[in-house]
């Protein structure tokens, strides 16, 4: 980019975009039209619901597990369409099963027949809880909710096949992150680097924050051209750095690894600090 600016806009971004884009959808299992590069989950969740046609009475649900931005961005949104609400659902410690989890939310979803957005948590932070995903976007669905995933931390953690999940929306940080020496964020490309998915029903109303030269055309060309944003982190790395995500082993082979290794740390934290564990199902 910064040697041949002209060769790199008029030629060569859009062919590495679709490079990378292909291997993202590879590894995440779904279609490449579906899936766009945005800047971080934040963006990614900030972009859907704020673009969402609603109307007056319409619910925006999340938890009190919820990852506050997100949860800030709910009550953002409410506060700029008239007569839209967010209502926070509590979940308690200790959580004994999955079921209570789905429970929690079915009654919810009972006594608000307006809910049109459910956030999911893929993984709650900071408490780490592995949500029952697949459970909870199929109970959306019965109840004509609209499925919003924040999987920050997911990909590259837990096996994700998003033509199997069936979520409206889906969107993950990819760059990684130093938070309180905790790396979070697990497919190593750059910082400035996520993904959205969009269900293809909803591609008729998903678009950039920021309008550009694209506007009206597919949902992929919308957030390939946004203006002069840096392109780099999406056009290049994450096709790289999913092949070395692979040739180190691949997600088996890396879980399997972190697993015994979190299990130790664990059980070595839990003595040091004499500490309890989280009242989770594990
Ligand atoms: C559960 C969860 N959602 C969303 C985010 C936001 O990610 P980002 O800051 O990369 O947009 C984070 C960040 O750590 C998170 O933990």
């Amino acid at each position: 980019m910064e040697r041949h600016p002209d060769d790199w806009y008029r030629r060569n971004a859009y062919t590495y975009w679709q490079e990378s884009q292909e291997a993202a959808a590879d590894f995440m299992h779904c279609e490449q039209e579906d899936l766009v590069f945005v800047e971080n989950t934040t963006t990614g969740i900030n972009t859907v619901l704020k673009c969402c046609p609603y109307k007056p009475g319409d619910i925006l649900m999340y938890t009190t597990l919820t990852f506050r931005p997100v949860a800030y961005t709910c009550q953002a949104t409410a506060d700029l369409f008239k007569g839209v609400q967010f209502f926070e659902m509590e979940i308690e410690f200790p959580i004994s099963s999955e079921d209570e989890i789905c429970e929690k939310y079915e009654d919810f979803f009972k006594s608000n027949p307006n809910t049109k957005i459910a956030i999911i948590d893929a993984i709650t932070s900071p408490s780490a809880v592995v949500m029952p995903l697949k459970r909870l976007v199929d109970l959306c669905h019965r109840y004509g909710v609209m499925a919003v995933v924040d999987g920050a931390h997911a990909v590259g953690t837990l096996p994700v096949n998003l033509t199997e999940l069936g979520a409206d929306v889906f969107t993950v940080s990819t760059g990684m992150l130093m938070a309180q020496a905790v790396s979070t964020k697990w497919l190593f490309t750059p910082r400035g680097c996520g993904m959205l998915y969009v269900k293809r029903e909803h591609h008729t109303w998903v678009h950039p924050l920021v309008t550009c030269w694209c506007h009206g055309l597919s949902l992929d060309k919308q957030f390939f051209q946004v203006a002069t944003r840096d392109q780099t982190p999406f056009t290049t790395s994450p096709n790289m750095h999913l092949n070395s995500y692979q040739r180190i082993g691949g997600m088996d082979k890396i879980i399997g690894y972190a697993s015994s290794l979190a299990t130790e740390a664990h059980e070595y934290i839990l003595k040091k600090l004499k500490a309890e564990p989280l009242q989770i199902p594990l």
